[in-house]
C-alpha cells in the first residue's frame, strides 16, 4: 500500500541550461529511463522540465544527471549557469499534467500537433500531425524543428519527392506529405527513431506517401528530389553538402535547420561557388533555418 503511494508521488525537476549544450542533456534522461520532457525556449537558454517517480531511485538518478551536466563543459560543450529546480507534486497535480500533455499544440499558425488518440480534429483548422512523443526532437517544441516547419510551409508546399534527413520522429516529412508532397522519404541513423517515424507515418495514414529508412547521411540514398529537408548539426550538414547535387536538380529547394547562428558565416561561405543560393534566412533564438534553391 505504502509503495502504491510512492508511485502516486513524482518529482517535478526543472534544469536550465545554454541552448548550444542542451542537446547533451536529451541522451541524459534517456539513460535514466526519462521517455518524456518538455523544452522551454529561453532565447539563448533552454529550460527543461521532467518527472521522476518520487520512489527510492529518483535522488540516485537526478544526481547522476546533474554530475554528467557539470561534466559537459570537459567535451567542449559550455552548459552555462546550470539553474534548476526540484518540486514534489501529487497524484492530482500529475494527472493535470498529463493532461496537459494531452491537448493539441499549435508549433505554427495552422499546424497541430496532437496526441495519437486524440480525436476532436475537425475542430482544429488547418494541418494536424498526430504524433506518439517520447523524443525531444520532433516534438515541435524545438525551434530547429519549427523553423524547418515554417520553411516548409512557406517554400515547400506541393513539392515533391522530397527527402527528409535526420527524420527524427518523422515530424518533417509528415509535414511535407500534409503539404501536398505525394512522395517523401526519410532517413535516420538512429533504429529507436526510424521504429518511432514508422509508428507516425502509420499514426496519420501516410503509409502510401512516406517511407521511412535507416541510413548514414546519404549514403546509398538514389533519386533525384525536388526538395530535401536537413535538420541536422552543423559537423553532418558540411559533411552533406557536397553530395547534394547527386539527389537534386536544377530548381530544388533546401530547406536547412540545426544551424546555430553564429555558425552561420561558416555555413554561408561554404555555399560560394556552388549552385545553391540562399533565399530565406530565419532566427529563433540561438537557432538559424534557411531556405536555399538550386540555380543549376
Ligand atoms: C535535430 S534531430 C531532428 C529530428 C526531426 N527531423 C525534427 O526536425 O524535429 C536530428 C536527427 O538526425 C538524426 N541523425 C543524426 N546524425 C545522423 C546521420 N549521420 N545520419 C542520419 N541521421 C542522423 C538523429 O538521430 C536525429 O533523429
Amino acid at each position: 500500500m505504502l509503495l502504491e503511494c510512492d508511485q502516486l508521488k513524482f518529482k517535478e525537476i526543472y534544469v536550465e541550461i545554454n541552448y548550444e549544450a542542451s542537446e547533451a542533456l536529451y541522451p541524459l534522461l534517456e539513460e535514466q529511463g526519462i521517455e518524456g520532457w518538455h523544452c522551454l525556449d529561453k532565447g539563448s537558454r533552454m529550460g527543461c522540465l521532467f518527472y521522476l517517480p518520487a520512489n527510492r531511485q529518483w535522488e540516485k538518478k537526478w544526481e547522476t544527471i546533474r554530475q554528467k551536466l557539470y561534466q559537459l563543459s570537459n567535451s567542449g560543450l559550455e552548459p552555462g549557469p546550470i539553474v534548476f529546480d526540484v518540486q514534489e507534486i501529487n497524484s492530482r497535480s500529475w494527472e493535470k499534467i498529463i493532461e496537459e500533455a494531452r491537448e493539441p499544440r499549435q508549433v505554427l499558425a495552422g499546424l497541430w500537433v496532437v496526441p495519437p488518440d486524440f480525436k476532436d480534429v475537425e475542430r482544429l483548422e488547418g494541418l494536424t500531425i498526430k504524433l506518439k512523443g517520447g523524443m525531444a526532437f520532433g516534438t515541435g517544441d524545438h525551434p530547429s524543428t519549427r523553423l524547418a516547419l515554417g520553411l516548409v510551409r512557406d517554400w515547400m508546399q506541393g513539392c515533391s519527392p522530397v527527402l527528409d534527413l535526420g527524420t527524427g520522429s518523422g515530424i518533417l516529412a509528415l509535414a511535407a506529405a500534409g503539404m501536398g508532397a505525394q512522395k517523401v522519404v526519410g532517413i535516420d541513423n538512429d533504429p529507436e527513431a526510424v521504429l518511432l517515424a514508422r509508428e507516425n507515418v502509420k499514426l496519420n495514414n501516410r503509409e502510401k506517401e512516406i517511407e521511412i529508412v535507416t541510413g548514414n547521411l546519404l549514403q546509398g540514398v538514389k533519386g533525384s528530389f525536388s526538395g530535401v529537408i536537413i535538420n541536422i548539426l552543423l559537423p553532418e550538414i558540411l559533411e552533406v553538402l557536397p553530395h547534394l547535387e547527386r539527389i537534386t536538380r536544377p530548381g530544388s529547394g533546401l530547406v536547412i535547420s540545426g544551424l546555430l547562428f553564429r555558425q552561420f558565416p561558416v555555413f554561408r561561405d561554404r555555399f560560394q561557388n556552388t549552385p545553391w543560393e540562399i533565399i530565406d534566412t530565419r532566427v529563433e533564438g540561438d537557432w538559424a533555418g534557411l531556405f536555399l534553391q538550386r540555380k543549376g
